[in-house]
């Protein structure tokens, strides 16, 4: 539920060989739904939303020939967090995850605990879900993990990388992930998977190192059952 498999259109999957690749991956990995979620960032990724469903739609006809017809594709956007989301949301200008009230928000590293909470609230006030991409990354949550609990009682979604809880992104990481899996505060997990070298997804490593620390049961409610509400609506 986040990877920017999508082809050409971020600092993503570069050809739609190396799409094609991504998704094999996943799949040998065991993943059977992916949401794709390219960036819109202002001044970095600004791709119109007609032009992503465009390359969605290649995309997913082109999987559907080469891949098994198990795998289904969803398309979604993170979104960089600006003062006008809620506004671009509301007029159809970004998209939400896989048309649903799910909306995958980034902030940046350094943004304060005033600014995250306003915009938090705003997205609920107009009726989103506000999923936070990678809560691992922000300074005043891994100052603070209590934060996360408070945005979570607000209403936000905590969404953290396949590779923060695999350990690929280092032991200090690991660390971290598995005190958030343990404080129940991690909702979703992406891989965010960026293209087949080093940024590829790696969502098997995830699920072993999951299933170890916290046993099957934690790892299909949060791998499988709370995904599964996105793709339903
Ligand atoms: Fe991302």
């Amino acid at each position: 539920m986040h990877c920017h498999i999508l082809p050409r259109v971020d600092d993503g999957s570069k050809s739609i060989e190396e799409s094609l690749w991504m998704l094999k991956k996943e799949y040998d990995d065991g993943v059977r739904h992916i949401i794709l979620t390219p960036h819109f960032r202002y001044e970095m990724f600004e791709t119109p939303r007609e032009k992503l469903e465009e390359r969605f739609e290649e995309l997913k006809a082109l999987a559907e020939k080469e891949l098994p017809s198990d795998l289904s594709l969803h398309l979604g956007c993170e979104i960089h967090t600006s003062m006008d989301m809620d506004e671009c949301l509301k007029a159809g200008r970004r998209l939400t995850m896989a048309g649903s009230r799910y909306v995958l928000a980034e902030f940046s590293g350094n943004d304060i605990k005033l600014y995250i909470r306003e915009r938090v609230e705003k997205l609920l006030m107009s009726g989103y879900k506000p999923i936070l991409a990678h809560v691992e990354r922000y300074r005043v949550i891994r100052d603070d993990p209590a934060f996360l609990a408070e945005l979570r009682n607000q209403g936000a979604y905590v969404q953290v990388n396949a590779d923060t809880i695999s350990g690929r992104d280092g032991l200090g990481a690991r660390w971290f992930a598995k005190k958030l899996m343990k404080d129940d505060l991690i909702d979703f997990v992406g891989t965010d998977g960026h293209n087949s070298k080093d940024r590829s997804p790696e969502m098997g490593k995830c699920v072993r190192q999951m299933v170890k620390v916290m046993g099957e049961e934690y790892a299909r409610r949060v791998l499988i059952d709370n995904p599964a509400d996105i793709i339903r609506g």
